[in-house]
């Protein structure tokens, strides 16, 4: 009897330590759909090619349907000792069917095997990403059409800078998870590729057919180096990239929401199902998914830094160190779909305050910009205009009182050309009108670009 499930070259069995630590099994049993799927089309190829018989590939498809049909009811039995997924499905495979199963890794390695599964896997996971993007970037749109004449005091530096639509704002965030599912898109190219027919590293010698295999996968185009193939890992480095990208722009809006949601702001309220209370203080309502999302976002920038880092000490081609790259790959992915639906949901449900939202933008002299551009309109140079304006909130800082609310006399006394057409220009909704520019604040420009993304969204 073979003390090793691969060979009789060991002349002892491994330690349960090592085979503990060497296992991956409980994680990797997760690509076992790929790996089924990569093995069915490799299975056929082989047929194809006249290196297995029909009656074996029928054989194998027999025994990958039951196999199939034991994993989706829970009766599978994963042993530790077998140590991947791989090597479970293979063994199982050969015990229901015998030499067919023996046949099939025929011209295969475990190391373009397992590159192939994690790319089939991971190209279903981006299929069902994309659609959460758009989910979210239609529920911003959704509050942005609802709030195109609320008024926000846009910040720079967290100090009021000039009003702003809350719809603008939005449509803000819209743009950056157009950016994220465009990145995502992009990468997919580079993912579905097919390693298969790399074998250990060098190729092999049977007459595969790859350009088969791939067309049977969905796979866009095969790789062109098979040592590059079985260590390449890029495809997952560049996903992971994109979901720190996407978690950090979750992350912006959550903060935004815990910032507003602050009785200090007091800009929006959430639904109670989205708060949790305290177990000491009755009165608190506390955003705590907007701060987990916030939170999980590190755990993301990690797995980055982990796969990045375990690349680039590895000499080519396959080592072992490629095992770690799943459990971050994973994560990267659960935690980016939790979050992006859950954020999506409650964002929808945002309920918006707009006269605390108001009142804050009049607290803070938003439309001093709109004073200075009245003076330039008459004539004085914007630098000159700018000066005159910082006397003007100078003095309303001293009475209190908003530069609306200084009387004409007054205004007039920083500058002679103000005229009493100057308190158009200091409300809120006038500064709005004004920023007609492209890409700009007014109501006209963020209806149009709500439209716009509308029409891209459907
Ligand atoms: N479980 C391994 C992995 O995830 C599969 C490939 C193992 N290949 C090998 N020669 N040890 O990378």
């Amino acid at each position: 009897k073979k003390a090793q499930a691969w060979s009789a070259l060991f002349s002892e069995p491994m330690s349960e330590l090592v085979k503990r630590y060497t296992a991956s099994v409980d994680f990797d049993k997760r690509l076992w759909q790929a790996d089924i799927e990569g093995s069915l089309a490799h299975a056929a190829m082989l047929q194809a090619q006249g290196i297995i018989g029909e009656q074996d590939l029928a054989d194998i498809r027999r025994g990958m349907a039951q196999i199939r049909a034991e994993i989706e009811a829970g009766t599978f039995e994963w042993k530790l000792d077998l140590e991947d997924v791989h090597l479970n499905i293979e063994a199982r495979l050969t015990q229901l069917v015998g030499d067919a199963g023996k046949r099939l890794h025929t011209g295969r390695s475990r190391n373009d095997q397992v590159a192939t599964d994690v790319r089939l896997w991971l190209r279903g996971e981006i299929d069902q990403l994309q659609p959460l993007l758009a989910a979210m970037q239609r529920a911003l749109v959704s509050v942005a059409e609802k709030n195109v004449d609320t008024i926000l005091p846009g910040f720079t530096h967290m100090q009021v800078a000039q009003p702003v639509s809350f719809a603008h704002h939005m449509l803000a965030y819209v743009e950056m998870f157009a950016r994220d599912a465009e990145r995502l898109a992009d990468l997919r190219k580079r993912v579905n590729r097919l390693p298969l027919g790399s074998a250990a590293l060098a190729g092999t010698s049977y007459p595969l057919d790859r350009e088969m295999v791939a067309q049977l996968l969905g796979f866009e185009a095969v790789t062109q180096n098979s040592l590059d193939a079985v260590s390449d890992r890029d495809f997952a480095i560049e996903f992971t990239a994109f979901a720190a990208i996407a978690m950090m722009h979750v992350s912006r809006l959550a903060e935004e929401i815990v910032l507003w949601m602050s009785q200090n702001f007091a800009f929006i309220d959430l639904a109670d199902r989205y708060c949790t209370g305290s177990s000491i203080m009755p009165q608190k309502r506390n955003p705590d998914v907007a701060e987990l999302a916030r939170g999980k976002t590190g755990r993301v920038y990690g797995h980055l830094t982990a796969l990045l880092t375990l690349m680039k000490g590895q000499p080519l081609t396959y080592n072992k160190d490629n095992q770690e790259d799943k459990e971050p790959l994973f994560d990267a992915v659960d935690t980016l779909r939790d979050t992006l639906r859950i954020m999506a949901e409650m964002v929808e449900g945002i309920l918006v305050k707009p006269e605390a939202m108001e009142s804050a933008a009049r607290r803070g002299y938003a439309t001093a910009t709109d004073l200075a551009d009245y003076l330039v309109k008459k004539g004085l140079p914007f630098r000159d205009a700018h000066e005159v304006v910082a006397h003007a909130v100078k003095v309303g800082l001293q009475r209190g009182v908003d530069l609306s609310e200084l009387p004409l006399e007054v205004l007039q006394q920083f500058h002679a050309a103000i005229g009493e057409d100057v308190y158009e220009v200091l409300t809120l909704r006038g500064s709005l009108q004004a920023r007609q520019v492209l890409g700009g604040t007014a109501p006209v420009q963020v209806r149009a670009q709500i439209e716009w993304h509308k029409q891209r969204l459907a």
